[in-house]
């Protein structure tokens, strides 16, 4: 298997052994980001964001920084030429002079496949839309994998803005090559996209329309995410939704002792404060385990792990 040079636009390019390599690739990554590494060391990461991000842009520039290479970007595309007309490729055309690898986040869908057409570097997804967000999904397998042991055989539901949410989007066709029982928990009106659900429900059990009291008993992953308020079309159906699902100590009465609570953060008010000291909460730890699985990345794109 050989990741050296790949794009990673969708998490559907990837097969199951390559999904598994970029897991384990991530428990290696473990001790090396705890003491630091010059694994990528004369190397460049490009973060170009065209939306907003806390998480996903530090935590590449993090991994990046531990395997010894260096970053370059923006997050303010006001302030880049952008503003002054900029095309998406001719900016993909420039920045591929100045680095190894592109990772991008933009608000339309397909921006990112667009981007790989002009590049000749590597281009990762950091987020098209609400189309996919696949390095997400890979540590958010990674953190299931890590916390439960395995991902075969287990109840997962995701729970909330299933239909702008990208998050969910790539998790639920990641998930769709393991031996998982899937739950989508969401109002009608954030529902998930038929064509993701139609492609899944051959491969795994799908279950959707049940509420969140039906369905925690039988979970051992609750996937929590935030309405997506910035992408409705029209925020009076934003109003109709919002404060769906919140997720507290009453709520989790009936869950399984060893349930685990996952969510790609930002959290608004879904998850309340007061399940952040049970043993359910992963969340933070996610976080962590996002940096490893994007060393991971990073090392066997640009080749440092064959
Ligand atoms: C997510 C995103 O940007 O899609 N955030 C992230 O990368 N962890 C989720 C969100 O914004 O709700």
């Amino acid at each position: 298997m050989d990741l050296e040079g790949r794009d990673i636009i969708s998490i559907r390019e990837l097969t199951r052994e390559e999904i598994d390599w970029i897991l384990k690739t991530a428990d290696s990554m473990e001790p090396i980001a705890k003491k630091g590494s010059d694994m990528l060391k004369g190397k460049i990461l490009a973060t170009l964001f065209f939306e907003p991000s806390t998480r996903t842009k530090l935590s590449f520039e993090t991994a990046m920084l531990k395997l010894g290479g260096e970053t370059i970007g923006f997050a303010e595309p006001e302030a880049a030429s952008i503003k002054k007309g900029e095309s998406l490729a001719d900016t993909i055309r420039v920045i591929q002079n100045y680095s190894d690898v592109i990772v991008l986040r933009h608000p339309l869908e397909g921006a990112a496949r667009f981007a790989a057409e002009y590049a000749e570097i590597p281009i990762i997804n950091a987020g098209s839309g609400s189309e996919e967000h696949p390095t997400q999904a890979l540590l958010d397998l990674y953190t299931i994998r890590r916390e439960k042991g395995g991902i075969d055989g287990l109840n997962i539901a995701l729970v909330g803005d299933l239909r702008y949410g990208r998050t969910v989007h790539s998790l639920a066709y990641a998930l769709s090559l393991y031996n998982v029982k899937l739950y989508l928990v969401s109002p009608s009106l954030l529902r998930m996209r038929r064509e993701v659900i139609e492609d899944i429900k051959g491969k795994i059990e799908v279950i959707e329309g049940l509420g969140l009291e039906e369905v925690i008993p039988d979970v051992d992953v609750l996937y929590v995410t935030r309405i997506q308020k910035e992408r409705f079309p029209d925020l009076s159906e934003y109003a109709k939704v919002k404060g769906s699902y919140m997720i507290n100590l009453d709520v989790l009465k009936g869950a399984k002792d060893d349930m685990i609570i996952l969510h790609p953060l930002p959290r608004v008010d879904e998850v309340a404060v007061e399940v952040d000291s049970t043993p359910y909460a992963k969340y933070f730890k996610q976080v962590w385990y996002g940096v490893i699985v994007r060393m991971a990345i990073l090392a066997l794109i640009l080749g440092a792990v064959k």
